[in-house]
C-alpha cells in the first residue's frame, strides 16, 4: 500500500483539485482509495459525504477521540472514502500546526489507514512547514502539481529541496511525478512554462497527462466535488484524471509497468 502526499509549497496551484479528482479516478479504477485532508482550511468532504457537520475527522482521529471508523466519510462512490480535517477551535490552530510538522503526528494514523486501503492520498495545505513537513516525513510518494506559469516554476526548487532534506534525514520519500496543472493550451506563456518544466527536470519527471485550466473547476471547488460528479453527464475534462491516475499507478507501486502486446482487433 502506498501513501501519496500531494504538496507544492506554493498555495493555490491546484493541489486540492488534483487530490479530489484523482481520488475519484483511482476509486473508479477499482482501487480502494482514501483521501485525507490535513489542511485546516481544506474543504475535502464538505459536501461529497452528504452531511455538513459530523463528529470526527483527522483532528479527532489523531487525538484519539475518534477511531478510523468514526473519522471516515463513505462517499457515493463505492471505493472512495474521505477523512475531512475535523473540528479544531481557532485558539488551538497555531499549536496544532506546530505539532503537525513532526512526522510522528501522522505516522500512526497513516499506518492504520494503509492497512485498510489500497491507496491513501494526503492533501496538504500551502507552505512547506506544519502538516506539509509532517506528511513529507512519513509518506511513501509525493505528487506535485506544477502550475503552468513562470512564477510557479520558480518556486519549484523549494519543494525539491524540502524533499532532498527529508531524504537526507533518513526517510526515503520519492517524487512520483509533477502534474502540470491549470495549463492554458492557447496561451504561449503557459505553454512556454510547461516546455521549460520538461527541460528543467529529469526525463519522465513531468507527466504527459495534464490538467487544463477550465472554469468548471471553480464550480467543483465551490461544491467540494470532483468534476466527474458535477453533471449528470461527466464533463470531457474529467477524463484527464483517469489518464493521470493511469500514469501514476506504476510510479506509486500500484501496478507493474508491464510489456504490453497490442491486441489484434480481429483474429
Ligand atoms: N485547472 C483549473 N482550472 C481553473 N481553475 C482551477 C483549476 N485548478 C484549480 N482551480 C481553482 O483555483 C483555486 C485553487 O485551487 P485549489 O484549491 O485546488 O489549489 P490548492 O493548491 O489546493 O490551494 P491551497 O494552497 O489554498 O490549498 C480554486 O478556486 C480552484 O477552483
Ligand atoms: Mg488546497
Amino acid at each position: 500500500v502506498s501513501t501519496v502526499a500531494i504538496a507544492s509549497g506554493k498555495g493555490g496551484v491546484g493541489k486540492t483539485t488534483l487530490a479530489l479528482n484523482i481520488a475519484l479516478a483511482f476509486a473508479r479504477r477499482s482501487w480502494k482509495t482514501l483521501l485525507v485532508d490535513t489542511d485546516p482550511l481544506g474543504g475535502v468532504g464538505r459536501s461529497l459525504g452528504g452531511t455538513t457537520t459530523r463528529a470526527g475527522g483527522l483532528v479527532e482521529y489523531i487525538n484519539g477521540t475518534a477511531g478510523l471508523g468514526g473519522s471516515v466519510l463513505h462517499t457515493r462512490e463505492k471505493e472512495l472514502d474521505l477523512i475531512p480535517f475535523g473540528n479544531l477551535p481557532a485558539a488551538q490552530l497555531a499549536s496544532w500546526m506546530a505539532a503537525a510538522s513532526d512526522p510522528n503526528h501522522f505516522r500512526p494514523v497513516l499506518a492504520e489507514c494503509s492497512a485498510t486501503y489500497d491507496l491513501v492520498l494526503v492533501d496538504t495545505p500551502s507552505g512547506l512547514g506544519g502538516p506539509t513537513a509532517g506528511v513529507l516525513g512519513c509518506a511513501d510518494h509525493l505528487v506535485i502539481p506544477l502550475q503552468a506559469e513562470p512564477l510557479a516554476l520558480r518556486t519549484m526548487p523549494l519543494i525539491v529541496e524540502a524533499v532532498a532534506a527529508v531524504r537526507a534525514a533518513g526517510h526515503p520519500i520519492q517524487i512520483a511525478g509533477l502534474v502540470p496543472a491549470m495549463v492554458q493550451t492557447r496561451n504561449e506563456v503557459s505553454l512556454a512554462a510547461l516546455q521549460e518544466a520538461f527541460r528543467l527536470f529529469p526525463e519522465d519527471t513531468v507527466l504527459e497527462a495534464f490538467v487544463p485550466r477550465d472554469p468548471i473547476f471553480l464550480d467543483g471547488s465551490a461544491k467540494g466535488v470532483p468534476v466527474g460528479l458535477l453533471r449528470r453527464r461527466s464533463p470531457p475534462v474529467a477524463t484527464v484524471f483517469d489518464q493521470i491516475a493511469a500514469e501514476l499507478e506504476p510510479r506509486i507501486g500500484l501496478s507493474e509497468e508491464e510489456d504490453y502486446e497490442p491486441q489484434p482487433l480481429v483474429d
